[in-house]
């Protein structure tokens, strides 16, 4: 046989096994990538705002290499729709991260937890005793007191400007230690409050912030060890301030167990070592771990969204008089709103789903990963691939919005233009809690929150900004991180409007 014969059979054999092997789908748009580091510097300082811009340029379903990973990005409603909903059991892993490693216990939580017997069985507990129905009825009383303890708090706020975000918190934070501790994490002395607030807030929004960053590490596994942009060392560090907290908080429950305790620390110590149907226990670690997604996930998500909410009436006198009016009707001023009233309150619901579109807390959702590989939209999704949602861009597409930029509450009510709109996961173009399987687990408690904490804070006070500042100038900028907080705090000078004995 000729050399020349041979040369020649190899490479139409070559060609022919690369087109067997490789898919027959093209991967999606997107730029291109740098060598090595791959679209890593695309990301900028806000990534959700980077997406969306390219997404401008490459379609609402967008393929980019950060390092090493595929990463897919999901920028519009139906785009969602196809991973979240058709193709939800494909993606119901999270990809593989410095934050479950270094913050969430080596993946032994709720958040991070690989599809399958151990999530189930994580799930199951916290949607049995947080977050059913009957668990949130049963622990409304706890919600309530803590609001009417803030209300008071805020009453005799005298000539000081408050900071609305950090007491919204430090409200938050102690209804949900009631729930899951039995106590109160914080002292919230008069309008100001407990010095380990601070210390506490800061540890959540920092594990918001580290788990914000794109980690060199966790997409060019050589650097790892490099920890080249430091945030690997300030995670664990981070995480023996939280593992010491959440440490003592169980050394704490187990010394007062004489008591009769209802509450979710009590129910978890009480399964350990019990297996579930799946065979699977719980251990001490899994404890802790769940501990800490409730508080971190749970916290700072509801109560900055509250802050957004008001900052966007305070902007807008006219809806926040509109509120005030629907609240005073169905409510009347001689008593606070309970979460009872919530239902007739459709004016202030749909203020609280614009402000779930506008400022969704979580803007990129939770990453997740493609389990095997996919053909969506006739492009080809890798197996491995990471799937990020933009949830904050696919909320503002002039497509699916008129107008996405204006705060609009009208457009959820009769007559508007998405009135059966709804933030649960089912429509697909305001999806602030995700959607599918690993939709958020503390959705109902979320948006229950939110909407008592906003409906109290609205109906029992009027505000002034500190410095007599006039609202059109409220500073409405995004400070990055996994969650959307508000750059420059709210600080206000509450004035009380019901009749005094409310606040008493
Ligand atoms: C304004 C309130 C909240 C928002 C906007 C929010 C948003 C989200 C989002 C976007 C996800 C990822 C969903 C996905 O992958 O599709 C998530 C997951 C999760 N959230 Fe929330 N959340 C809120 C409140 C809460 C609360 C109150 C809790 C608990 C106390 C909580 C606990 C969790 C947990 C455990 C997960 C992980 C679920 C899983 O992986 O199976 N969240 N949340």
């Amino acid at each position: 046989m000729s050399p020349l014969f041979l040369i020649f059979a190899t490479i139409v054999l070559a060609f022919l096994l690369y087109r067997l092997l490789s898919p027959s789908k093209p991967l999606p748009p997107g730029p291109r990538p740098w060598p090595i580091i791959g679209n890593l510097p695309h990301m900028g300082p806000v990534p959700h705002h980077a997406l969306a811009a390219l997404a401008r340029t490459y379609g609402p379903l967008m393929h980019l290499r950060l390092g090493f990973v595929h990463v897919v990005v999901a920028s519009s409603a139906s785009v969602a729709e196809q991973f979240l909903k058709n193709h939800d059991s494909n993606f119901s892993s999270r990809p593989p991260n410095a934050g479950a490693k270094y913050i969430a216990y080596n993946y032994q939580d709720l958040v991070f937890a690989p599809y399958g017997a151990r999530w189930r069985m994580l799930r199951k507990i916290s949607s049995l005793h947080l977050f059913s129905a009957k668990a949130l009825d049963d622990f409304r009383h706890l919600r309530q007191e803590e609001v009417s303890r803030l209300t008071r708090n805020l009453a005799k706020a005298g000539s000081k400007p408050v900071n609305l975000g950090q007491l919204l918190n430090v409200c938050t934070t102690n209804a949900l230690g009631r729930v899951m501790l039995g106590r109160r994490v914080f002292d919230d002395g008069s309008a100001g409050c407990d010095t380990r607030a601070d210390e506490f807030k800061s540890m959540v929004v920092e594990v918001m912030v580290l788990a914000g960053v794109f980690n060199i590490g966790d997409f060019i596994p050589a650097l790892e060890w490099l920890d080249l942009q430091g945030v690997q060392a300030k995670m664990k560090k981070l995480h023996k301030r939280f593992d010491a907290f959440l440490t003592s908080i169980i050394e704490e429950h187990k010394v007062s167990k004489t008591e009769k305790h209802n509450d979710m620390l009590s129910t978890l110590l009480s399964l350990k070592d019990v297996p579930d149907e799946e065979g699977t226990k719980l251990t001490d670690t899994e404890i802790k771990a769940l501990l800490l997604n409730m508080f971190t996930a749970g916290t700072d998500t509801s109560s900055s969204t509250t802050e957004w909410a008001i900052a966007e009436l305070l902007r807008h006198p006219k809806m926040l008089t509109r509120v005030q009016e629907e609240l005073d009707s169905v409510v009347g001023r001689d008593r606070v709103v309970t979460e009872l009233d919530l239902p007739h309150l459709p004016y202030l619901q749909a203020v609280i789903k614009e402000t779930f579109r506008l400022h969704p807390s979580t803007p990129l959702s939770l990453p997740r990963i493609a389990a095997e590989s996919r053909e969506i939209f006739g492009y080809h999704i890798p197996k491995g691939a990471t799937l990020l949602v933009n949830v904050w861009a696919i909320a503002r597409d002039p497509k699916e919005w008129s107008d996405p930029l204006e705060f609009r509450p009208e457009r959820f009510l009769p007559g508007g233009e998405k009135p059966q709109v709804d933030v649960k996961g089912n429509d697909f173009e305001v999806i602030p809690f995700g959607a599918g399987r690993r939709i958020c687990a503390g959705m109902n408690l979320g948006l229950r929150m939110v909407q008592i904490l906003t409906a109290t804070m609205i109906h029992a006070f009027d505000y002034e900004l500190e410095n007599g500042m006039n609202p059109e100038k409220l500073n409405m900028e995004e400070a990055y991180g996994l969650t959307l907080q508000r750059a420059a705090p709210l600080s206000v000078h509450p004035r009380p409007r019901l009749s005094p004995h409310v606040y008493s």
